[in-house]
């Protein structure tokens, strides 16, 4: 589910920076190692996929890079600035003002209306409401749910609520957009708006989005992949040549 695909006329600098970092859940004999000394790359300007087999650590690396979960080892460099190291308020700050994070469950507020939850983000930067929610509608414009930006989530379907979240993960026009499974829920139209949506915020030179996917059908849409299996990157694929090469016929 292609299309035209525009990439970045440059990509460069790096965007994320993982180095040897390591993630334990659990003590005791309970306790099992997530994420085993693992490294992974972001460049400024480009969309990186990583892939792998469910359980393999996917979600707990994308929470560790959001700074929504701490590392117990290693190095988390986000925009040059090592995030392991921030104090909570200002880790706080950094990413309401860096990052927008699509979570694999929505995660949207069941009693605030779909134009409320993507106006969140402007919220918490301290713009008013009336300038939040028009800002809002116009996401939800751009993911087709316009007509829906006064509905609260119950009365949506799966694939609606998925794209609300995408809204509100791009609001506030982030650095960093992070989405886990992004179009899980989508239907193939549907999907195709999405990717298009974040091809365009990946196509700005100083910006970047990590997608945790299991889909094959957007695999296209990368200019980066890394594959993970059992708590590590073990390979990252450059350019979408080696990713077409690797993944013919996905
Ligand atoms: N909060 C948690 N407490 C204990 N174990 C967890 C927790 N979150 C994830 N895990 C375990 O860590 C492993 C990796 O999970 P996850 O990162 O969600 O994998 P993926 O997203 O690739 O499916 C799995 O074995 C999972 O059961
Ligand atoms: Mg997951």
């Amino acid at each position: 589910m292609s299309g035209d695909i525009i990439r970045p006329s440059s990509v460069g600098g790096e965007a994320v920076r993982m180095r040897a970092v390591d993630k334990f859940f659990g003590e005791g004999d309970a306790r099992t190692h997530v994420l085993k000394t693992t490294d992974f790359d972001a460049p400024l300007g480009g969309l990186v996929m990583l892939v792998g087999p469910s359980g393999c650590g996917k979600t707990t690396l994308l929470s560790v890079l959001a700074g929504t979960l701490n590392a117990d080892g290693g190095e988390v460099t986000v925009f040059g600035e090592r995030i392991d190291r921030m104090k909570a308020g200002a880790l706080t700050r950094f990413r309401a003002l860096n990052i927008g994070f699509i979570f694999q469950q929505f995660n949207l507020i069941p009693t605030l209306t779909a134009g409320e939850n993507v106006s969140i983000p402007l919220l918490i930067q301290g713009k008013s409401n009336a300038v939040a929610l028009k800002r809002a509608k116009e996401v939800l414009e751009r993911v087709g749910l316009g007509h829906k930006a006064n509905e609260r989530p119950s009365k949506l379907s799966g694939g609606q609520q998925q794209r609300v979240a995408i809204a509100r993960a791009l609001v506030h026009e982030p650095r960093l957009v992070i989405c886990d499974e992004p179009t899980s829920a989508l239907d193939r139209e549907n999907g195709v708006l999405v990717m298009q949506l974040l091809r365009d915020v990946a196509a700005s030179a100083d910006r970047t989005v990590i997608i945790v996917t299991h889909d094959s059908r957007i695999y296209s849409y990368a200019d980066r992949m890394a594959e993970m299996e059992d708590g590590r990157v073990f390979r990252t694929l450059n350019s979408p040549d080696e990713i077409a090469a690797e993944h013919r016929g996905h």
